[in-house]
């Protein structure tokens, strides 16, 4: 696989020199339409669109722009090329990776794409690029339907889909990216299309999984899906539980039958009293898509003491379930990823072992938080009849389900960075052997295969598109050779084919 790394090109963050980007500034002031905001460092809307899920993502462009239409958009991508200044187009900023949707250079914020229309005759909900999760289902409420988006409400449409998608409905609907109908896209050179499984298959195919490689994604249309009330709810539990939990986690696993069902577990580390990091506690996000909960859901989760939990057992709204926007975290922070095949209580404790080394290791530092996101996807999830356009660069394999997981390590002090890096990047790789060691890991998956929404950047990130596979990777060359024949698209940061 060596030749293939060496050809998967990771873009780290190109510093603008602040004459390149201020001159792109000066242009875009003077030759945008009268409708189009330019906005300066340290005015409010400028700080607004460049802020970052984590303090540590968010870097200050030159400007920031606000185009209204695509032919804004067009006139931007032609300044910013002509003056090679980098840029950064960012959805809800929620990844960790500086240089992603972050730039010293221009920032092209999409706030005026910020719409959610569903449309009940035809069936589906067509999305701004610039919004949240927690602003469709706010418009969505109340309406019976819904789509196949965000678990987290404050996440971005465009990312998140853009990588995939991970969702509650998963185990009956398949990823976000199963449940596109059309994309609208402004491409590199200027030209606005709509791209849709017959309008341009193979750039429809390389955009679920491609990110930014093929221009600035402008809406997204999904299909709408019946929506009643559902059940929820967050537990937690004392780290002494801990082995009850794992066990309960892999019961529902191995059990569940039911695609309205969802799971997702948390082996996590916080601050104690005294400040320094506790040992890793369990915990549980439990979810029923539907109105009727059927007996016995979830009763292995429920039997076990909680620490804290919001279950009532009654129907809430799918609003009420997804929350509030949490905004900013306030803190600095990387993820990173592996995928195995479905879990055993002995890789579980693996998990858990090694959660409780790092954060032994790592509370002199200034972690203050850490966390493995456990995902029991069902084994047909990503493989069954409503995951019906399964013609998607990511993922490569559908069937054995690969279940993804996010290592999470949050801290506060900025000059520790290369301390977490290295030290979630090493935890990484421990995981990955242990899991390779138990046969959990598909041996054709690029060590685990890295869901990359949750994965490191920088020298760590080569492996992420090698899970793509050479056929895949070909795939999406081809298409961007064709729409990017000068590489406009390389002076944002991102996953790069
Ligand atoms: C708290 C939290 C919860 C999460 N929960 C889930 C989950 O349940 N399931 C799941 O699958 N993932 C989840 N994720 C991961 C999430 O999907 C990724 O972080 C995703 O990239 C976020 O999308 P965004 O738009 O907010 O990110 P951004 O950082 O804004 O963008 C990510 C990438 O997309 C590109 N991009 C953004 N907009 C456009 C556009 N219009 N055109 C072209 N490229 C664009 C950016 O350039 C960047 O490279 C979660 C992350 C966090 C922090
Ligand atoms: C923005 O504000 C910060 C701190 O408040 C200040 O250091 C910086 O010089 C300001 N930048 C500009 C361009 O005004
Ligand atoms: C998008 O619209 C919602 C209201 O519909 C608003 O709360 C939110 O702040 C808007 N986001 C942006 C980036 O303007
Ligand atoms: C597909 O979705 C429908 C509802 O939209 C659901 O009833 C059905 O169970 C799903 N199919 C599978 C295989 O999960
Ligand atoms: C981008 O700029 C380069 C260098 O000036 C130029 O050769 C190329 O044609 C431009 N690309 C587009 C799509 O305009
Ligand atoms: C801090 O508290 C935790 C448990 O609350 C305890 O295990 C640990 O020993 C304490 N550390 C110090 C330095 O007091
Ligand atoms: C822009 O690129 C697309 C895709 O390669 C192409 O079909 C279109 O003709 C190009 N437009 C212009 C104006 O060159």
């Amino acid at each position: 696989m060596r030749s293939l790394t060496a050809s998967i090109l990771f873009a780290t963050a190109v510093s603008a020199s602040s004459s390149v980007g201020s001159s792109a500034c000066t242009t875009l002031s003077s030759s945008l339409s009268t409708t189009a905001n330019v906005y300066h460092p340290n005015s409010t809307e400028y700080t607004l669109a460049i802020e970052h899920w984590l303090l540590s993502s968010t870097e200050s462009p030159q400007c920031v722009v606000e185009p209204r239409s695509s032919a804004d958009i067009a006139q931007i991508l032609q300044i910013v090329n002509a003056t090679q200044t980098p840029f950064a187009v960012k959805g809800g900023g929620h990844s960790s990776n500086v240089g992603f949707s972050s730039t010293t250079g221009v920032h092209i914020s999409l706030a005026q794409f910020n719409y959610t229309v569903l449309d009940v005759q035809a069936e589906t909900v067509a999305i701004g690029a610039g919004s949240k999760w927690i602003d469709v289902y706010t418009i969505l409420d109340g309406t019976g339907f819904n789509v196949v988006g965000g678990r987290n409400p404050a996440v971005g449409v465009a990312g998140f889909t853009l990588g995939g998608g991970y969702s509650w409905k998963t185990n009956a609907h398949g990823l976000a990216i199963d449940n596109l109908v059309k994309v609208n896209i402004v491409l590199p050179n200027g030209t606005a299309t709509t791209v849709s499984a017959t309008q341009n298959p193979d750039l429809f195919f390389s955009l679920k999984g491609g990110f930014n490689n093929f221009g600035i994604v402008t809406e997204f249309t999904f299909h709408a899906i019946p929506q009643d009330l559902v059940h929820g709810g967050h537990l937690t539990y004392d780290f002494s539980q801990m082995s009850a939990v794992n066990a309960a986690l892999v019961a529902f696993e191995q059990n569940n039958k039911d695609t309205r069902a969802a799971v997702v577990g948390g082996i996590s580390s916080l601050p104690t009293a005294n400040g320094t990091l506790g040992a890793p506690a369990p915990g549980v996000q439990i979810f029923y898509d539907g109105a009727e909960l059927p007996d016995g859901m979830f009763a292995d989760f429920l039997a076990i003491p909680t620490v804290s939990s919001d279950w009532t057992g009654q129907p809430i709204t799918f609003l009420e379930w997804s929350g509030l926007d949490g905004g900013v975290s306030n803190l600095r922070g990387l993820f990173h990823a592996f995928s195995t095949l479905p879990h055993t209580t002995e890789f579980l404790q693996d998990v858990v072992d090694e959660v409780a080394d790092f954060s032994a290791e790592l509370t002199s530092k200034s972690a203050v938080y850490m966390s493995v996101a456990i995902e029991p996807f069902m084994a047909g999830s990503l493989s069954n009849d409503n995951a019906t356009a399964r013609s998607s660069a990511y993922p490569p394999i559908r069937s054995p389900v690969l279940l993804p997981s996010n290592i999470f390590f949050g801290y506060t002090d900025a000059t520790e960075e290369e301390t977490f890096r290295l030290a979630i990047a090493r935890i990484q790789s421990n995981i990955v052997s242990k899991a390779a060691a138990r046969g959990l890991i598909l041996p054709q998956s690029s060590g685990g295969g890295i869901y990359p929404n949750y994965a490191l950047g920088g020298a760590d990130g080569a492996h992420v598109l090698e899970f793509y596979g050479e056929e895949h990777l070909e795939r999406m060359r081809r298409v961007r050779r064709e729409v990017d024949p000068t590489g406009v698209m390389r002076l944002a940061g991102g996953w790069k084919v």
